[in-house]
């Protein structure tokens, strides 16, 4: 069983932190909850103890319940760490060293990891002093989640508020469950998600749907497994782990560049972006004017990267994707051949479920020896990880 320490700061979302222990506790977790002294003004420790069906601590100075120094006890216990929700205040003690109550001494004496959801107003959000203890944090190996936007509980509107109860225990399970399969250690992948925007003058340009979701779940779970992980990322708004070396770009011929850079550091590459073919052939300086007339625009080809890459294969494992519309086995085989791939995961974008922006994605994987394997709906980290499956084949 793995137990998970619940640390729970005074604010107006320590209430949802309730929800997130249930959740845990249905996935067989076992909580133990640290409340400061500021939380219990909002919720009681009582409420927490039903939940967690554990005894919650909240006073350094109450009468141990067992003979064990508690916070090293529970620190050593833990498999991790998660704080919700984390205040601007208890954010800034951890990051300064301050172990002045149970929850901060216990977090400094932890060794797994530990996963912040911070939940303030906005403005406290963006202060500089506030970013610059988050980025100490992070750069220190805590886990940062990123707080949503929308309506606070103050009346303004913008990012700080505590994400949704259900995203906070996917990204708590992920933490936990990261470490459990290593079998990319050592292992060098590449992945590109996203779409490239092509500039046709400086206010416009032209794109496609793609989210990243499908490049970033590869990139994600591969690095779950063990891989030193680089992700080209064209314009998302998707955000990944720290230990990901993510680099963003614009254009089809930025993408090009970012990769070629990377391609004889890769042991495997996975093409998930979705680049444009077409770039306009000449980018206007100034803002095109609208005028009576329709506007006609010359379109020329952009390089296939992956193309590019299937020249000088050697003995790298190449993935490519094939979005289609029609004719999807008989145009990802094509791809096979003409882009030197080891296999091919292709998809339907026009199929509910599938492609572009949705979580979910119907794939088809089909071998340059002309083997299909077809696969149900499933998430894109499902997907991800049968992808690295097979990849795998390819690397024993
Ligand atoms: O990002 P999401 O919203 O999650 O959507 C996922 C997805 C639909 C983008 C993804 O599943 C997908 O299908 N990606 C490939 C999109 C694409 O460009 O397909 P294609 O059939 O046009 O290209 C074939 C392969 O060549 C792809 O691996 C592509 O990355 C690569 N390519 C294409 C054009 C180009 N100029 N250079 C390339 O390297």
């Amino acid at each position: 069983m793995k137990h998970v320490v619940v640390g729970v700061s005074g604010g107006i979302a320590t209430y949802k932190a309730l929800d997130v222990i249930s959740r845990l506790k249905k996935q067989g977790i076992n909580i133990h909850v640290i409340m400061t002294k500021n939380a219990c003004e909002f919720v009681t420790p009582l409420s927490f103890q039903t939940i967690s069906q554990n005894y919650v601590i909240s006073d350094m100075w109450a009468e141990p319940k067992t003979w064990e120094v508690e916070h090293i006890e529970l620190s050593k216990k833990a498999d991790a760490f998660l704080i919700i929700p984390a205040t601007a205040n208890l954010i800034g003690k951890i990051a300064a060293g301050i172990a002045d109550d149970m929850l901060t001494t216990t977090v400094m004496a932890a060794k797994c990891p530990v996963i912040l959801v911070p939940s303030m107003n906005t403005n406290m959000y963006e202060n500089p002093i506030f970013q610059e203890n988050m980025q100490k944090l992070k750069a220190i190996g805590y886990h940062c989640m990123e707080p949503a936007e929308g309506r606070l509980a103050c009346g303004d509107y913008g990012k700080g508020k505590l994400p949704d109860p259900e995203d906070i225990v996917g990204y708590a399970l992920e933490v936990l469950n990261r470490g459990t399969k290593k079998d990319f250690d050592g292992k060098k992948v590449l992945v590109t998600a996203g779409p490239t925007i092509e500039a046709i003058d400086p206010v416009r340009f032209i794109t496609n749907h793609s989210s990243g979701k499908m490049g970033y779940a590869i990139a994600e779970e591969a690095y779950n497994r063990g891989a030193e992980v680089v992700l080209v990322s064209g314009p998302v708004h998707l955000s990944c782990s720290d230990g990901i070396k993510r680099i963003d770009i614009q254009s089809t011929q930025d993408m090009l560049e970012a990769v070629l850079a990377h391609e004889s550091w890769a042991d495997v590459i996975i093409k998930a972006a979705a680049p444009a073919d077409y770039r306009p052939a000449a980018v206007s300086d100034s803002k095109i004017k609208k005028g009576e007339e329709s506007l006609e625009i010359k379109f020329i080809r952009n390089p296939d990267i992956l193309m590019e890459l299937g020249k000088n294969k050697g003995k790298k494992i190449l993935v490519g994707f094939a979005a289609e519309t029609q004719n999807v086995v008989e145009y990802a085989k094509e791809k096979i051949v003409k882009k030197n791939l080891d296999f091919i995961v292709a998809n339907n974008v026009t199929e509910t479920g599938a492609g572009f922006k949705s979580d979910t994605n119907i794939v088809k994987i089909i071998d340059s020896q002309g083997n299909i394997t077809e696969y149900d709906m499933k998430t894109k980290k499902e997907v991800a990880n049968i992808i690295l499956d097979k990849v795998r084949l390819y690397t024993e």
